[in-house]
């Protein structure tokens, strides 16, 4: 392994992170620590990566192709890393399948092992993952450290889980007959990850795969590649054998029509939009392949009449904030009830007013800028049409003065379901809230939606938050509380929010084909 380390091509700094830092006087003055340090650790401790990874090896492009990687803070170029298409991925898929033999061979306790040795590095390495987050999603440090901490939550868990394989056995209605069901992995799994969370969407796949048994080949997102590949090298230094997994990534249409034309990986999983989830689904139905799917949300939180006004606030800046509002669990809409409306309002914009906006590695800094320029111009029209139909902008509403990616944190009132901040996923700082009459109404307004991921309400009446949690159409539900992401507990939407579950117990289900073995000729004599 270590061999194999040293002779991996050393990352490659367009433009060097101290002087790409000197050269950007705004980021300058903003931050807060030892850039120097910073890009040094990282080097030495083996996790700036430039190269995929295919069976072990760190390979570029076979054409030499690259892409530019940016910091979406400051728009410069931090390093580029290869842009593969078909040829690398079907390498990949070959070494995933050779090594799906052996891996899917190694007792559960060796597998456990190593998914342990694997969280106990990236934990080790939860500070300079962080920065590598920061650096190329733009996060504020503390919630990428928050991000390190929640991904590498899943290679434990899984690590555990990898040892509760159980399978059945069937009381047999026949008496010279003995039934049971094995779960087997189902194979070599194809991981298409986003940027929003650029390590914990691969933990949460990757961690149950390999304990299943499973081995991958991971697609993350072009914008968000660094972190991927440090996690890779981890798994390396942590003894995950060489082609258990890889990681390809450039053009995503060649790397996804690969995937899924392959009859060797026989399961999809896939975190990020609806429409793109829909072509996967209907691409993976030419070789029958399993699929997982984590799509958009349009989560609302519903505030009563009857909610704590101080947990509802808190709840829904979580809620809605997190990630500068680049969620899949976002509340996207704020629905409230006319009674405690203005007063909520009030508060939460308040609690808005404090979040301080600036580059990810700056002090006390809770929102970062948006991903690139295309998402800040989403999150405008959206913006301009629900003024345009009479929303009021009680807040914000502007580009930053930090220009670049920056959004003013922003919130809207008088929103209204038609506008269509209510009924797209915003993915951005904006806070869009309605206003409603009766339990009904609020429910009406909740599931009029495609979507089925997460809702939020907030209440102290325990018959209602029993009530309306059961009668909300979708997958996850946090009653008085806006942070409700864990491994412990199963992800997933219903409706076109996606298929499966991720995390918990019942994430494992997605790795595991259930075979039924039925003995014969058992007869005693
Ligand atoms: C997502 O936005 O896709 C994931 C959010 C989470 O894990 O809480």
């Amino acid at each position: 392994m270590a061999a194999r380390m040293l002779a991996a091509r050393p990352f490659k700094l367009v433009s060097h992170l101290p002087s790409m830092h000197a050269s950007t006087p705004l980021f300058a003055r903003q931050i807060s620590m030892d850039a120097k340090g910073f890009a040094s650790r990282l080097v030495d401790a083996g996790l700036l990566r430039s190269q995929a990874l295919i069976g072990g090896k760190w390979s570029d492009a076979y054409d030499g192709n690259t892409i530019k990687v940016h910091n979406p803070a400051t728009g410069d170029v931090i390093t580029t890393v290869p842009c593969m298409g078909q040829n690398e991925t079907n390498d990949a898929i070959s070494a995933a399948s050779e090594a799906f033999s052996s891996w899917s061979k190694v007792t559960n306790v060796e597998r456990s092992k190593c998914l342990r040795k694997w969280y106990d590095l990236l934990i080790s390495h939860k500070e300079e993952l962080g920065q590598l987050i920061t650096l190329e999603q733009g996060k504020p440090l503390q919630e990428a450290m928050g991000e390190v901490t929640y991904g590498a939550g899943f290679i434990e868990f899984f690590a555990e889980e990898a040892k509760r394989v159980y399978g059945d056995i069937i009381p047999s209605p026949l008496a010279d007959r003995r039934m049971l069901v094995l779960k087997q992995p189902v194979g070599v799994v194809g991981a298409i990850t986003p940027w929003n969370f650029p390590l914990a969407m691969i933990t949460r796949k990757v961690g149950p795969a390999l304990a299943c048994g499973c081995t991958v080949v991971i697609k993350p997102s072009e914008l968000t590649p660094l972190t991927a590949l440090a996690a890779a090298e981890l798994a390396l230094q942590a003894g995950i054998p060489p082609g258990v997994m890889n990681v390809v990534m450039g053009n995503a249409s060649a790397i996804g029509d690969a995937l899924l034309a392959s009859p060797q990986v026989r399961k999809i999983t896939f975190t990020g939009s609806t429409a793109v989830g829909k072509k996967l689904m209907a691409g993976a139905a030419g070789t029958v392949k399993k699929v997982s799917l984590e799509l958009g949300g349009n989560a609302p939180c519903i505030v009563f009449d009857d909610a704590d006004l101080d947990v509802a606030v808190k709840g829904t800046l979580g809620a809605k904030f997190r990630n500068t509002g680049q969620t899949c669990v976002c509340a996207n809409r704020i629905m409230v009830q006319e009674g405690i409306y203005e007063k909520f309002v009030d508060a939460f914009t308040k609690a808005v007013q404090k979040l301080q906006v600036g580059h990810g590695f700056s002090e006390g800094v809770a929102q970062g800028p948006l991903i690139n320029e295309a998402a800040v111009q989403k999150v405008e029209s959206f913006v301009k049409d629900a003024t345009s139909k009479g929303a009021k902008v009680v807040l914000g509403a502007k580009r930053h003065s930090l220009g670049m990616t920056f959004y003013e944190p922003t919130v809207l009132s008088d929103v209204k379901s038609d506008m269509i901040i209510a009924r797209d996923e915003i993915f951005g700082p904006v806070a869009s809230v309605l206003r409603f009459k009766t339990e009904d109404e609020a429910l009406r307004m909740a599931n009029d939606t495609n979507a089925g991921l997460a809702a939020y309400i907030f209440t102290n009446n325990v018959q209602r938050s029993w009530r309306v949690a059961e009668a909300l159409e979708y997958g996850l539900v946090g009653v008085n509380e806006g942070l409700i992401s864990t491994e412990v507990a199963p992800f997933g939407g219903v409706k076109q929010s996606g298929l499966g579950r991720e995390g918990s117990k019942y994430g494992m289900d997605e790795y595991l084909e259930v075979k039924y073995v039925c003995l014969g000729n058992m007869s005693s004599k």
